[in-house]
């Protein structure tokens, strides 16, 4: 296989593409909302459906407690190596909903600065329906042209926004069935169109929710406040002492496991290029913050965090209401790094919060889900597959990074099935992931149709 026959197939087939890829953000797959459970298992026939109609095999929807699994192969020869592909086809909650610029789940194609070849605009474009089927489509180019050099395993599932929670047990009732050589997966960023990079790490992640009561009821803030605790206040209060002055998480043996780079793999890390002003002109912020110490990519890359995802309590309609609520909540999540593990840091922040609470409130801390930080080896014949495929169609090599987000399964994958995992990502981290107007660009949709075979084909080349 070469690169004519693949554009050949690829140009010739382009509107199909992108039209079927269409089709699949029309129907809003949200794993996180009960009210979508017809649409999530909708997806799941779909992809199933694409699956079979590019030429895998044994395609099947594997219920679980959850959301299905779906599941198919494809084997030429027990002797070729074996990739597993892994995707999701769920996706997250739009909301809000008023700061699209274009219904979610209608997706249209506009040009934007960054996507002068235009860019579908759809919750799910890029993470992860996008980036998932890449992967159905550069399988069917390459059924389509006989040049398929090894075995093909898909494995989508429809709960990864939501802590992929049922997979792990799954891959391990079907250990015999996922036996491979490695883990394929487009749902990470690169740097920018023109510069290629490949994600050599993930953040693990705790996710916690915290709830504050205080008085039985919801009181006057007049007739009450100031002689009994404010759930409200207490609750800020305790977030706000999770960090120091300088950014640091003041939790008691947060930093205990964190693996420290050396010098010379900071500077490493360090090369890849970066613009602090772009990055604060994207995002509308006049001064960024962070750890003491450390640069902005390192900062989400190689260290770890802990982050309000939500808080609330008391009046927070229309106007005023002058109340002392009785309940405040907040929902708080910390991203780890290795050698970190996603349980203790549970323990320590519960341990930490049950500390600080003063007698005046009760607290309940509750663990919502977690997952362990990975870094991927650049020494492998599949990083190597990788990082040549990617040069041959950017014309440059890719550049390493550390990516800041968290596709917890990575880590089960290495423990339960002795897998090591490929990041190839094709979005850029201005695609708008979890945002509203969340969009992928049409050239790295193809690019990545593109990419996929050449991997393939490098991959069963020094698998030995
Ligand atoms: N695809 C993302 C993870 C990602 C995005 C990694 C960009 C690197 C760069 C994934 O779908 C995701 O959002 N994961 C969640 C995990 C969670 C819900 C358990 C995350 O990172 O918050
Ligand atoms: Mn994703
Ligand atoms: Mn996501």
């Amino acid at each position: 296989m070469d690169r004519s026959q693949i554009s050949t197939y690829l140009n010739n087939n382009k509107e199909r593409f992108l039209n079927e890829l269409l089709d699949l953000l029309r129907i809003p797959s949200v794993s996180a909302d009960p009210k979508c459970k017809g649409d999530v298992n909708k997806t799941a026939e779909a992809v199933k459906q694409r699956l079979i109609e590019a030429g895998v095999d044994k395609v099947e929807i594997s219920p679980t407690k959850g959301h299905p699994i779906v599941y198919g192969e494809k084997i030429i020869d027990p002797k070729k190596p074996t990739v597993i592909v892994y995707g999701h086809y769920d996706v997250q909650p739009p909301d809000p909903l008023n700061l699209w610029h274009s219904p979610p789940f209608e997706p249209v194609i506009k040009k934007t600065p960054l996507h002068p070849d235009g860019a579908i605009f759809a919750r799910g474009a890029c993470d992860d329906k996008g980036q998932m089927y890449m992967h159905i489509k550069a399988f069917e180019l390459m059924m389509k042209t006989n040049t398929l050099p090894c075995n093909v395993k898909f494995m989508i599932e429809g709960e990864e926004e939501v802590g992929s929670q049922n997979l792990g047990p799954w891959i391990v009732e079907h250990k015999n069935r996922l036996k491979g050589d490695v883990i394929l997966i487009s749902d990470t960023s690169m740097i920018a169109n023109n510069i290629p990079s490949i994600d050599v790490g993930l953040r693990g992640l705790t996710y916690m929710e915290v709830e504050v009561t205080g008085p039985n009821r919801d009181l006057h803030s007049g007739v009450y406040g100031g002689a009994v605790a404010n759930p409200v206040n207490v609750l800020c209060k305790m977030i706000a002492s999770c960090h120091d002055e300088n950014n640091h998480i003041t939790i008691p043996g947060f930093y205990e496991d964190v693996q420290e780079l050396t010098k010379e793999e900071r500077a490493e890390l360090e090369k890849a290029p970066f613009s602090l002003e772009e990055y604060k002109k994207d995002l509308g912020i006049l001064v960024e913050q962070g750890e003491k110490g450390y640069t902005t990519n390192e900062r989400t890359g190689i260290r770890p965090t802990l982050d309000v995802n939500g808080i609330w309590g008391g009046y927070t309609g229309e106007g005023a209401k002058t109340v002392l609520p009785g309940k405040a909540f907040a929902k708080i999540s910390m991203r780890l790094v290795p050698n970190q593990s996603s349980e203790k840091i549970c323990e320590l922040f519960q341990k930490y919060f049950e500390s600080i609470a003063p007698k005046s409130v009760i607290l309940k801390v509750s663990h919502h889900h977690g997952g362990e930080p990975v870094v991927v080896s650049q020494n492998s014949a599949a990083f190597k597959a990788a990082s040549n495929a990617l040069e041959e169609t950017y014309g440059k090599k890719p550049i390493p990074t550390r990516g800041g987000g968290s596709i917890p399964i990575v880590a089960l994958f290495k423990k339960e099935l002795g897998l090591d995992s490929i990041l190839m990502g094709f979005g850029l981290d201005t695609d708008a992931l979890h945002s509203p107007n969340e969009h992928y660009g049409i050239f790295n949709y193809y690019k990545g149709i593109e990419t996929i075979p050449l991997f393939y084909k490098n991959y069963t080349a020094l698998y030995k």
